[in-house]
């Protein structure tokens, strides 16, 4: 079969990564690559063509599929000329700035039959496969609740790399958070209703840089997330998995799953179970550690897209349910500012509605 030629759209920070892992792949040609700061791009890349603006990608290089990997207020309106390129998309998370933004590529891409995955890239780790499949056949019973913890600290280097990320929308809610709140859709099921405090007194900016919120899921489940920039800690997926050299390995469980015959934690997949009896307060909860590597999730999905392009596969994650989980997360930030508890489905029957529900 023959290699499918795909272009990247931003060639930052991830745009980068997904180009190497491009570029090592058998099943992928890397057809260009669209960077507004074209001459520093093309330094770094010798021989592959580098072009400003993403339309002269798609019109010169006509590439199969593209990555999207700009900054979040341009994927919209680029995922949607690839839309009307035929030209299958995954672009990065989240899907969109605004979900007005999101449902119109929602729309765009239905209408031009794209196929198209969002770089929720969490979803492709094994242990969530494990972990998805052992919940979906109730191997804890039914489940009542979630624990997350996502804790570390970020540097100061961090924040002096742009100053949005001391204003609103640049801090833990929408830039980590959402990674959360998009596992537990994958694993759980729908976020029915959230609500949510944040709180700026660790490092007093503008933005939050530690939250908690309160979701409860369709199936009736509840969960809690505390999100903290400004933690030393050892509990997030990152440092769980060892997904990624920057952020050094603690094999620590961050999230904790409760049933009514059992319990589970991930991503180091230990199973608490209390065999031989009816489950009871006074009897020994046994662990039992499943394996599950980590695998690099950026390959995995690399490798899933190609699946998916190919027909092999439905896509683990098309923008309308990236969208989703962009109203779950806005929502979460929104509850934090208000102090209410936010119903999100008359928001995901609008997203259903297509474009003109939020217009309307
Ligand atoms: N899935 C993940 O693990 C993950 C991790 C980091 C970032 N992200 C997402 O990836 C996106 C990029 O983040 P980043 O950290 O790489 O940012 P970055 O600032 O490092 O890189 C963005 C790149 O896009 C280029 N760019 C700007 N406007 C453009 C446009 N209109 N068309 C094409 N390129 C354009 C910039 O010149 C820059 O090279 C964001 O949406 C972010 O949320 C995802």
């Amino acid at each position: 079969m023959r290699p499918l030629e795909i272009g990247v759209i931003g060639a930052g920070m991830i745009g980068r990564k997904h180009i190497e892992r491009i570029l090592a792949h058998p099943d992928f040609e890397l057809a260009g690559i669209a960077d507004p700061e074209r001459d520093v791009v093309a330094a770094r890349y010798p021989g592959e063509r580098v072009v400003a603006d993403h339309r002269a990608l798609l019109a010169e290089a006509r590439p199969d599929a593209v990555i999207i990997a700009s900054p979040n207020r341009a994927h919209a309106e680029t995922g949607i000329d690839c839309a009307r390129s035929g030209v299958h998309i995954l672009v990065e998370k989240p899907v969109a700035d605004t979900v007005e933004a999101a449902a119109r590529l929602v729309e765009e891409s239905r209408r031009a039959g794209i196929k198209t995955l969002v770089g929720h890239h969490r979803r492709h780790h094994r242990q969530v496969q494990v972990l998805r499949g052992l919940l979906g056949a109730g191997e804890i019973g039914r489940l009542v609740g979630v624990s997350v913890v996502w804790a570390v600290y970020k540097p100061e280097a961090y924040f002096e790399a742009g100053p949005w990320r001391r204003e609103p929308g640049g801090g833990p809610i929408l830039i980590n958070l959402i990674h959360e709140i998009d596992l537990l859709r994958y694993l759980v099921g729908e976020i029915a209703a959230v609500g949510a405090m944040a709180s700026n007194s660790q490092r007093g900016f503008a933005v939050e840089d530690t939250a908690a919120a309160l979701l409860e899921f369709a199936e009736g489940a509840l969960a809690t997330v505390v999100a903290s920039d400004s933690a030393v800690s050892p509990w997030s997926v990152e440092q769980g998995t060892g997904e990624v050299p920057d952020f050094p390995f603690s094999g620590e469980s961050s999230y904790r799953f409760f049933g009514s015959l059992g319990a589970l934690e991930f991503p180091d997949l230990v199973r608490w179970s209390q065999p031989g009896g009816p489950p009871s307060w006074n009897r020994a909860v046994l662990a039992q550690r499943l394996p599950a590597p980590t695998l690099d999730p950026y390959v995995a999905q690399l490798d899933h897209f190609r699946d998916v392009i190919r027909g092999e596969a439905d896509s683990l994650q098309s923008v309308e349910d990236g969208t989703r989980t962009l109203i779950a997360t806005l929502a979460v930030s929104e509850a934090a500012g208000t102090g209410a508890r936010i119903d999100l489905r008359p928001r995901y029957e609008a997203l259903a509605a297509g474009s003109a529900g939020f217009a309307g």
